[in-house]
C-alpha cells in the first residue's frame, strides 16, 4: 500500500528534515505535496532527486491526502488540523497545539504507540521531554518511578531559522537580535513564556507531556530548561527516583535493550553522550549513568539526542511509518 502525503510547514527547518526522513525511511509514498505560506509557494526543495514545487496551504489542500505531517505552528495546526482529519488524512502535528488534550494521542513509538489506535490525529511532543521519555519509560517497566526532576541544555535549533541566525550572528560579534541575552556568551535560563508560578512554558510541556506519555498523571515532575549556545542536538540531565531497588549493571542492561536508546557511558575514556555524536542520527544517547547520593533509590543519568530529528521530524515520520505497518493509515 502507498499513500498520498503532504508536509505543512515544508520550508521550514523540521519540514525540510520531514522531507529527508521520508527518504530516508524509504515511506511507501504514492505522491508527496509540499505545502507552506504564500510566501513560499512556486520556490522548489529537491526530493530523491527531482524537485518539487511548493504550493500554498488553502482549506483545499487536503483532498485526496492520507497523511498530513505538520509542522508550521500551533496557530497553523488549529486551524488547518481539523480540515485535513475531515478530508479524510491522518495528521500528525509538531506543534504545542494538542498535545495537551485529553482527547488526543501524544506519542513516541517506541514508548505508547498503542495509544494511537483509533485516533486520526496524534500530537508529537516537545522535543526535549521526546528523549527523556525512552530512558523514563525503560525504568519504569523494570523499576517504577516515583520522582523526577530534569535540567536541560537546549540547542538554539529548538527555536528555529531564527535561533540558529542570533548564534551564528553573535559569534561573528554581532548584537543579539532574538534571544533576550548574547547567547554565545551565556547560557540562558528562559524557552518559552513565564507562567504565574516561575515556571515557564517550556518546562510545563516537560512536566505535563511526561505525565501524559508516561500514564502517570501524579507523578512528581520538576524542570529547569535552559538555552546553551550549541548549534543542534539537546542535552537532558535527569534525575529519577525508583520504586524498586536496582543496581546499576542492571539499569545498563535495562537502558541497553530499549528500542532506540544507545548507552554511552565510558566517562574515563571521555565516552559519554554529546551533541556532535548525535547528531544526525534518531538515537537517544544515554549516559553519566550512577546513583544519586541525595536519594536512596535516586538514579542520575544525561541524555543527547538530535532535536530537529528525534526530537521532532524523525519522531512523526517513525509514529506515520509504525501507522503504515499497522495499517492505521
Ligand atoms: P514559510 O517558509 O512559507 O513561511 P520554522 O518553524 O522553521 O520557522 O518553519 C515554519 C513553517 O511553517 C515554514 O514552512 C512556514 O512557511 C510555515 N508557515 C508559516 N506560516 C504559514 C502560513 N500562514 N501558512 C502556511 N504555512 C506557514
Amino acid at each position: 500500500k502507498k499513500y498520498h502525503v503532504c508536509i505543512v510547514g515544508a520550508t521550514g527547518a523540521v519540514g525540510q528534515t520531514f522531507l529527508q526522513v521520508l527518504d530516508e525511511y524509504d515511506f511507501p509514498l504514492a505522491s508527496l505535496k509540499l505545502l507552506a505560506s504564500k510566501r513560499s509557494a512556486g520556490k522548489t526543495l529537491a526530493f530523491k532527486g527531482q524537485e518539487l514545487v511548493v504550493e500554498e496551504l488553502t482549506e483545499e489542500s487536503f483532498s485526496g491526502i492520507d497523511l498530513a505531517l505538520f509542522s508550521a505552528g500551533g496557530g497553523i495546526a488549529e486551524k488547518f488540523a481539523p480540515i485535513a482529519v475531515k478530508a479524510g488524512a491522518k495528521v500528525i502535528d509538531n506543534s504545542s497545539m494538542f498535545r495537551e488534550d485529553p482527547t488526543i494521542p501524544l506519542v513516541v513509538p517506541e514508548v505508547n504507540f498503542n495509544d494511537v489506535e483509533g485516533h486520526s490525529l496524534i500530537a508529537n511532543p516537545n522535543c526535549s521531554t521526546t528523549q527523556a521519555v525512552l530512558p523514563l519509560k525503560a525504568l519504569q517497566e523494570s523499576f517504577g518511578l516515583t520522582r523526577v526532576g530534569y535540567a536541560t541544555y537546549q540547542a538554539v535549533s529548538g527555536s528555529g531559522q531564527n535561533g540558529i541566525n542570533d548564534l551564528l550572528e553573535t559569534r561573528k560579534g554581532n548584537e543579539p537580535a532574538f534571544y533576550p541575552h548574547n547567547i554565545t556568551e551565556t547560557c540562558i535560563p528562559e524557552i518559552d513564556v513565564f507562567l504565574e508560578d516561575g515556571y515557564t512554558k517550556e518546562e510545563m510541556k516537560m512536566i505535563n507531556e511526561t505525565k501524559k506519555m508516561l500514564h502517570t498523571p501524579d507523578l512528581p515532575i520538576s524542570a529547569t530548561c535552559v538555552r546553551v549556545p550549541v548549534l543542534n542536538g539537546h542535552g537532558v540531565s535527569i534525575s529519577v527516583e525508583l520504586e524498586k531497588d536496582f543496581d546499576l549493571d542492571q539499569v545498563r542492561e535495562v537502558l541497553s535493550n530499549f528500542e532506540g536508546i544507545k548507552v554511552v557511558d565510558d566517562g574515563p575514556n571521555h565516552l559519554y553522550p554529546v551533541s556532535t555524536l548525535a547528531n544526525g542520527t534518531d538515537d537517544v544517547f544515554v549516559g553519566r549513568i550512577r546513583r544519586d547520593l541525595a536519594a536512596e533509590k535516586g538514579l542520575l543519568l544525561y541524555c543527547v539526542a538530535d532535536n530537529i530529528r528525534k526530537g521532532a521530524a524523525s519522531n512523526a515520520a517513525q509514529i506515520a511509518l509504525k501507522m503504515a505497518q499497522h495499517d492505521l493509515i
